[in-house]
């Protein structure tokens, strides 16, 4: 029986490094599979998502990947149009819509939504983004980015730059990178460096510097990971416009970088990444956010079937 079978997404923490090169190499199998052939991997399937929260590539790379392997998918994009306004709770919700669909797909701003979810579907849940704590689909892509574009993850040094007290991003890429012999060079405002009671555990696992200045590393970086400065998450307005705008990748730092170093960002940007970067062979946040929708059907792929596909 294939592993993934029926098992639900919650923590990136659950995977080693076995596990991502598996789901790999299903996503490179999925990606050169015929469209026909493709369609049949969850033909019948039903996938259900609940985002309590925005989103524009999570939500949609989920529904356009499960299109691509024959599944449909149902939802509640706009919680405000749910009976959540009436009073309903996350538990019900979660229980009705597992009833409704063969997995359900869950963003909540909550720490732990994921885990409570998991405990009450009778369907296995996958952890869409929870709170400032875990994005386990975006590491996943993340790392196959890397993998793909570098042609390996161990020896790079990569450099992770702006929000990583809020980013939950960086959460779970560190977490997945600590599966991996890779060099991080963390990249902050003071007041948005990373969280040390929620790294206590990748620690470790994995040596990285802490530094303010985006100069100091950058040209030795293989891979840039840029984050969005996440003003939804501060509690104080003028705590964010302190730190709007600290680091913006334009083409006089790129001047500075590795020629054949990549630049990565989960989006959405704001003016971290300027627009003159997207055309030049550096940018590759939008073939990231292509790579999600391969990587999530590989996912989708894996815990519906029993035998793999
Ligand atoms: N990267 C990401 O989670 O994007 P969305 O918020 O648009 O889903």
């Amino acid at each position: 029986m294939n592993e993934f079978y029926n098992k639900d997404i919650i923590s990136i923490k659950d995977y080693n490094k076995e596990q991502f090169e598996k789901i790999f190499e299903y996503t490179d199998k999925i990606m050169n599979l015929d469209p026909a052939a493709r369609r049949e991997i969850c033909k019948g399937k039903t996938l259900s998502y609940l985002f309590y929260e925005p989103s524009t590539r999570t939500r949609m790379s989920f529904e356009s990947a499960m299109a691509s392997i024959g599944g449909n998918s149902l939802g509640i994009s706009d919680i405000s149009s749910s009976s959540t306004q009436k009073g309903e709770s996350l538990a019900d919700t979660v229980k009705i819509m597992s009833i409704y669909s063969d997995i359900l797909v869950l963003r909540h701003p909550l720490d732990g939504s994921s885990r409570f979810a998991s405990e009450i579907s009778s369907k296995p849940v996958i952890n869409a983004g929870s709170g400032t704590e875990e994005h386990p689909t975006q590491a996943i892509q993340d790392l196959f980015t890397i993998k793909k574009e570098k042609k390996k993850i161990d020896g790079l040094k990569i450099g992770i730059i702006g929000d990583l007290k809020y980013g939950r991003t960086v959460y779970s890429l560190l977490s997945a990178l600590a599966n991996y012999d890779v060099e991080v060079h963390l990249i902050s405002p003071e007041s948005l460096r990373i969280r040390s009671d929620s790294i206590y555990e990748i620690r470790k696992k994995l040596s990285f510097t802490e530094s303010t200045d985006i100069e100091e590393y950058i040209e030795d970086l293989d891979v840039v990971y840029v984050t969005r400065i996440q003003k939804e998450r501060f509690p104080d307005e003028e705590e964010y416009l302190k730190v709007k705008g600290s680091y913006v990748i334009g083409l006089d730092l790129l001047k500075k970088m590795k020629d054949d170093s990549i630049i990565l960002h989960p989006l959405p940007r704001l003016d971290e990444i300027s627009t003159d970067i997207d055309n030049t062979k550096n940018a590759k946040y939008f073939q990231q956010a292509e790579y999600g929708k391969h990587t999530r059907a590989a996912l989708l792929g894996l815990i519906l079937n029993e035998n793999g596909f």
